[in-house]
C-alpha cells in the first residue's frame, strides 16, 4: 500500500507552506512542461463524475496524460453500476483495483469524503454538490498569485450565486488564511453567502461588506470573482428566470474598474458576463482554465509523491 495516503477533500486540507510547494511546481510545469512528460509514466487517473463537467473532468485527464499516465473513468453515473444501486464506498473499492488516483463529482455533500474513507488510492473531491471543490480553489489561488502577485493585500468582490456557490465557498475558505484581504460580497438578497461564512470571517477578525449593485463597488475592486446562477440548484424554475440575469457584467460597467482589475470566473459562464469583455485585457477567465490544468498536474503529482526523484510506476494495491 502506498505510504502517507492523502486525499484533497478540502482547500484547507494542506498547509499555507504546502500551499506554496504545490504553486512553485504548477509554475514550474508552465515552464518546463516537456519535462514532466514521464513523471507518471505507468500511472492511471481515475475520473468518477456523477455530475456534468468540462473542465473539471478533462483538465484532470489532460493533467494525467500530460504526465504521461493514462485515463479511465466515466463521465455519467448513469453508465455505471450506480445505475443498479452501487455505493460510492463500493465503487471506490473496485476503482482503487484498477487506477492509482480517483478524482470524484457528486451531487451529494460529503460523497467524495466517504469514498476517500473506503479507498486505499489518494481521492480528489472534484466537486461536492453546493459544498467545496477544492481543486477550482487551488485554481484560483495559482491564477490570483500569478496575476496579482500575491495571495494578500487586495479588496476582492465575489458577486453572482454566493448561496449555492461551492467555487465562492471553498475560495473564501481558502483566503481567510492569507493576510490584508477585504471582501465584498454582490448578490441579491435571495442568494446571499450563508452565516457560516460570515460566521468565520467574524472569529477571524476579516473585513467584509455586502451590497446589492456591483456598480456601487466596481472601482474599490482589485479582483472581481464573477459567479454563474446555478440553475441546477434552484428547487422552482420561477426564482431562477428571476435571479439568472441579476448581474450582467459588460464594458460600461468595466469602465468604472481599476485598469489593472482582474476578472475572475470559475467558468461555464451563461449571461453574467457579456462577451464584449473577453477581449479586455483584464478578462482573465480562461487563462484561469489553463492555470487548472497546471495545478492538477501539480496536484497528483504531489497526491502520488512524486515531487522529488523517488518514483511510484504504477503500483497495484490490495485491500
Ligand atoms: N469550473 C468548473 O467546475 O467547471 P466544470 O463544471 O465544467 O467542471
Amino acid at each position: 500500500m502506498m505510504n502517507n495516503l492523502r486525499h484533497m477533500m478540502r482547500p484547507l486540507d494542506f498547509s499555507v507552506e504546502e500551499l506554496d510547494q504545490l504553486f512553485d511546481t504548477a509554475r514550474d510545469i508552465e515552464r518546463n512542461m516537456s519535462s514532466y512528460a514521464h513523471k507518471c509514466d505507468g500511472n492511471i487517473l481515475a475520473t468518477c463524475f456523477y455530475e456534468p463537467s468540462t473542465r473539471t473532468r478533462l483538465s484532470f485527464e489532460t493533467a494525467m496524460l500530460r504526465l504521461g499516465g493514462q485515463i479511465i473513468g466515466f463521465a455519467d453515473a448513469s453508465s455505471s453500476s450506480v445505475s443498479k444501486g452501487e455505493s460510492v464506498a463500493d465503487t471506490i473499492r473496485v476503482i482503487s483495483s484498477f487506477a492509482d488516483i480517483c478524482a470524484m463529482r457528486h451531487p451529494k455533500e460529503g460523497a467524495p469524503m466517504v469514498a476517500a474513507a473506503n479507498s486505499i488510492i489518494p481521492v480528489i473531491n472534484a466537486g461536492d454538490g453546493g459544498h467545496h471543490h477544492p481543486t477550482q480553489t487551488l485554481t484560483d489561488l495559482l491564477t490570483i498569485r500569478s496575476l496579482y502577485g500575491s495571495l494578500g493585500g487586495f479588496t476582492i468582490g465575489l458577486c453572482g450565486d454566493l448561496k449555492f456557490g461551492r467555487t465562492v465557498h471553498s475560495l473564501i475558505n481558502a483566503l481567510v488564511r492569507y493576510k490584508d484581504i477585504h471582501f465584498i460580497f454582490i448578490s441579491p438578497n435571495e442568494l446571499r453567502v450563508p452565516d457560516y461564512i460570515t460566521d468565520l470571517l467574524n472569529e477571524n477578525n476579516i473585513s467584509y461588506e455586502e451590497v446589492i449593485k456591483l456598480e456601487d463597488v466596481m472601482p474599490r475592486l482589485d479582483l472581481l470573482y464573477m459567479t454563474r446562477v446555478q440553475k441546477e440548484r434552484f428547487f422552482n424554475e420561477e426564482d431562477y428566470i428571476r435571479l439568472r440575469d441579476f448581474y450582467i457584467l459588460n464594458e460600461e460597467k468595466m469602465e468604472m474598474a481599476k485598469k489593472d482589475m482582474h476578472i475572475l470566473h470559475p467558468l461555464p459562464r451563461v449571461n453574467e458576463i457579456s462577451v464584449e469583455v473577453d477581449n479586455d485585457p483584464r478578462a482573465a477567465y480562461f487563462k484561469q482554465v489553463q492555470y487548472g490544468l497546471y495545478v492538477r498536474m501539480a496536484l497528483i503529482l504531489t497526491l502520488l509523491d512524486k515531487t522529488d526523484a523517488h518514483m511510484n510506476h504504477g503500483l497495484l494495491r490490495t485491500f
